[in-house]
């Protein structure tokens, strides 16, 4: 296998919303769209509709939802040898509003999620010793995101740290043990404690990340492009302006598409601009997953760009 994600999987209940109700009130919203999601879910799809052998490792419920995400792995030729059913629990679930302006609000409800222990590493370790990365996130117990990473240095695996949803929990010693942390803006405002409105802003949030010895800090930042930041250097990959319609899951297709690229030619900038435009395609879809590009449709949306 080429990557393996350790993380999670949930079922998205996108809402397309006019405007929120308020407290007390009913309102009509004119969409409704329901999917396979979940931020490292999305990230194996990502890779894997790229053409990367990816293994997933992660927990479903025992309910209606747990053989359509393994049947939807699998459809994606996503491994699924280590896709467990945990008994009397629901799977993880993500109701999604997403507003005129494409931007969504998130929430998730972990289920069987926060039921992906370290013995499920370790039980995995013969296989995910092959692997030549390791992507986590933020969706599952921070202790087997911990064991991770410390299973990933042992073996001296890359490893890539998403850390969203973002969490004041995490111990930032462990985000300096990862080959690069991937936040967006909102994840790096929460983790310093710092604004982030402008490149300054951002610049002076990262350097106190990266003061703390962070190897390679990487931070999306949607319509204004990405950052890369290492030591004493700041590289800027403009975003590519297309018409966006739903923002959801377009940091998850940055991170799965950085990923393929990076393991396929181990150039970070070159992974950087075809995340980016990875992205860029998968917000003029409606949907996490089903808006990502395959392999072809990415090829062909690369010729338009590049025009
Ligand atoms: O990053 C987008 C994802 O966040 C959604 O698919 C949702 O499931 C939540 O995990």
């Amino acid at each position: 296998m080429d990557i393996a994600v350790i993380g999670s999987n949930m079922v998205d209940l996108i809402t397309y919303i006019d405007a929120m109700p308020k407290m007390g009130e009913t309102l009509e919203a004119p969409d409704f769209k329901m999917g396979c999601g979940g931020k490292g879910a999305n990230q194996a799809i990502a890779a894997a509709k790229l053409g990367s052998s990816v293994m997933m490792m992660t927990k479903v419920g025992d309910d209606i939802f747990a053989d359509n995400t393994i049947r939807n792995f699998q459809h994606f030729a996503v491994n699924t040898d280590y896709v467990e059913k945990v008994p009397g629990v629901s799977s993880g679930v993500a109701p999604i509003f997403v507003d005129k302006s494409s931007q969504n609000r998130i929430l998730i409800i972990k289920g069987a999620n926060a039921h992906l222990k370290p013995s499920d590493i370790e039980r995995a370790k013969v296989r995910l010793k092959k692997c030549k990365l390791i992507i986590l996130q933020l969706e599952i117990p921070l202790e087997t995101v911990y064991y991770a990473i410390d299973f990933a240095n042992q073996h001296h695996i890359p490893v890539m740290l998403n850390p969203a949803p973002a969490s004041k929990h995490l111990d930032l010693s462990y985000a300096c043990k990862c080959d690069f942390f991937m936040p967006n803006e909102t994840e790096l405002e929460i983790l310093t404690g710092l604004p982030v409105e402008t490149m300054a802003q951002i610049q002076t949030a990262a350097d106190t990340l990266l003061a703390k010895g962070l190897k390679n800090l990487i931070v999306t930042l949607g319509s204004k492009g990405s950052v890369w930041l290492r030591e004493n250097k700041i590289t800027h990959i403009e975003p590519y302006k297309v018409n966006a319609i739903d923002t959801s899951g377009a940091g998850d297709a940055f991170i799965g598409c950085f990923a393929h690229y990076y393991i396929t030619t181990g150039d970070v900038m070159q992974a950087m601009q075809m995340a980016s435009l990875f992205a860029a395609y998968s917000v003029t879809g409606q949907g996490t997953q089903s808006s990502y590009p395959d392999k072809a449709q990415f090829e062909q949306f690369m010729q338009t760009a590049r025009k």
